[in-house]
């Protein structure tokens, strides 16, 4: 039998106690990323939902850029970056997010997304829904549509998808 995407995330993301700090426990994909059938599934699977639904994939800085990136190239769609403040070089929309401790900025050109585009937006992980929540509200700054968010791992727990009420959200595992 085919193994599930689930058993093989389970496989593949490895479980790194008290990183970055004490009682933390880290959801590390880059052994997900770096196997082949691994990218592959993730990719298809992400986007599956959304088959047909937008135009460009944007990608949050830096794990959402792998996947956003490699969705693009498979759907034979476009990739923008939604980036931590201070890295795009032109004109930006800004917006600060509230993380655990402290906030958070991120920026979006003024130009990389035409008014009406249709966006998929694609991150590693849903935690509080801090920082998806910000890449909406850029992109809606632009005059974009969001037509939904996934995810590869959804942390249960932290209130990311009730903050998100309202965007289409698909994660390939709850953990
Ligand atoms: C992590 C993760 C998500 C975000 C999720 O990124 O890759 O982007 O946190 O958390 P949230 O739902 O609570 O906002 P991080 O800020 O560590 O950035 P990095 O990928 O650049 O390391």
């Amino acid at each position: 039998e085919p193994e599930t995407i689930s058993d093989l995330l389970d496989r593949l993301c490895e479980i790194v106690p008290d990183y970055p700090s004490a009682g933390i426990s880290f959801k590390d994909l880059t052994p997900a990323f770096a196997d082949a059938a691994g990218l592959r599934r993730m990719v298809d699977e992400i986007v599956a939902p959304f088959s047909g639904q937008f135009d460009v994939i944007a990608g949050l800085e830096a794990r959402g850029f792998v996947l956003a990136a490699a969705a693009a190239y498979a759907t034979g769609t476009g990739m923008v970056t939604v980036r931590k403040a201070g890295k795009l070089p032109r004109e930006v929309h800004r917006d600060e997010y509230t993380l655990e401790y402290g906030t958070g900025t991120l920026e979006l050109h003024r130009d990389d997304v035409a008014p009406g585009t249709r966006v998929l937006i694609l991150d590693d992980v849903l935690a509080t829904g801090g920082t998806v929540g910000s890449a909406a509200r850029l992109l809606k700054m632009v005059g974009a549509q969001v037509i939904g968010v996934g995810v590869v791992l959804e942390l249960q727990g932290l209130g990311g998808r009730e903050k998100l009420s309202g965007l289409h959200v698909h994660s390939l595992q709850l953990v």
